[in-house]
């Protein structure tokens, strides 16, 4: 067990109210304006408090949440209507199968992938398997820390990503904003389609 899963397993509660109201909702606004039926159901990654969960759900679309925190699963499950489920994204093969069995169409990431290291990255853009759309944001830097709270996170430039998952993947949309909890970086998001 990592120290990024036991700060957040510790702390989940003030995490999650300290982001709550704090969706990333412009650019879930251009990820969902690629989607033509909004029956097509989207699983997100990492779901946290629910905040991008609830949003998306509010727009009408067909959405489940899933975090590899247990009790951020059941507080989810306890608050929304939509299934929520204990993943771990670093599992692909268990989450390509289960996007199989559960008919996931489109998968949204925002703010997760950046706990992971860069091997564990470069091997989730190497085998995931998404039939429609893969929404992700990660932060602009360079290299990795591990902040003073124990969570460990790794930056990247635009270049660095667009490089990595061009391989595979056919870039939608690309933003940059500010953080919006105040902190002094951009978050760097894209909306993404395997290449056929
Ligand atoms: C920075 S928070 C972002 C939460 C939410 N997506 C948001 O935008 O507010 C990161 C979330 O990802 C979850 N997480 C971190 N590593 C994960 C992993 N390997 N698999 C699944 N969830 C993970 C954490 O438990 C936490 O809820």
């Amino acid at each position: 067990m990592n120290s990024t899963y036991k700060y957040y397993e510790k702390h989940w509660q003030e995490y999650c109210q300290s982001t709550v109201d704090k969706a990333p909702t412009s650019e879930i606004d251009t990820f969902l304006s690629h989607i033509e039926n909004p029956k097509e159901l989207i699983l997100e990654l990492g779901s946290g408090s629910g905040n991008s969960l609830k949003y998306i759900h509010d727009k009408g679309f067909n959405v489940s949440g899933s975090d590899y925190i247990i009790d951020i699963v059941l507080s989810l499950k306890q608050r929304f209507k939509c299934c929520s489920y204990v993943i771990d994204i670093t599992d692909v093969e268990f989450l390509n199968s289960f996007m199989t069995s559960t008919t996931v169409k489109h998968l949204f990431i925002s703010a997760v992938l950046q706990h992971l290291s860069s091997s564990e990255l470069i091997d989730f853009f190497k085998k995931i398997e998404v039939k429609g759309l893969l929404f992700l944001s990660l932060k602009e830097g360079v290299g990795e820390k591990t902040l003073e709270d124990g969570r460990y996170e790794t930056y990247y430039t635009q270049r660095q990503i667009e490089r990595l998952v061009s391989k595979r993947f056919e870039i939608l949309s690309f933003n940059r904003s500010e953080d919006m909890l105040g902190c002094s970086f951009n978050w760097l998001s894209w909306t993404l389609k395997l290449k056929s």
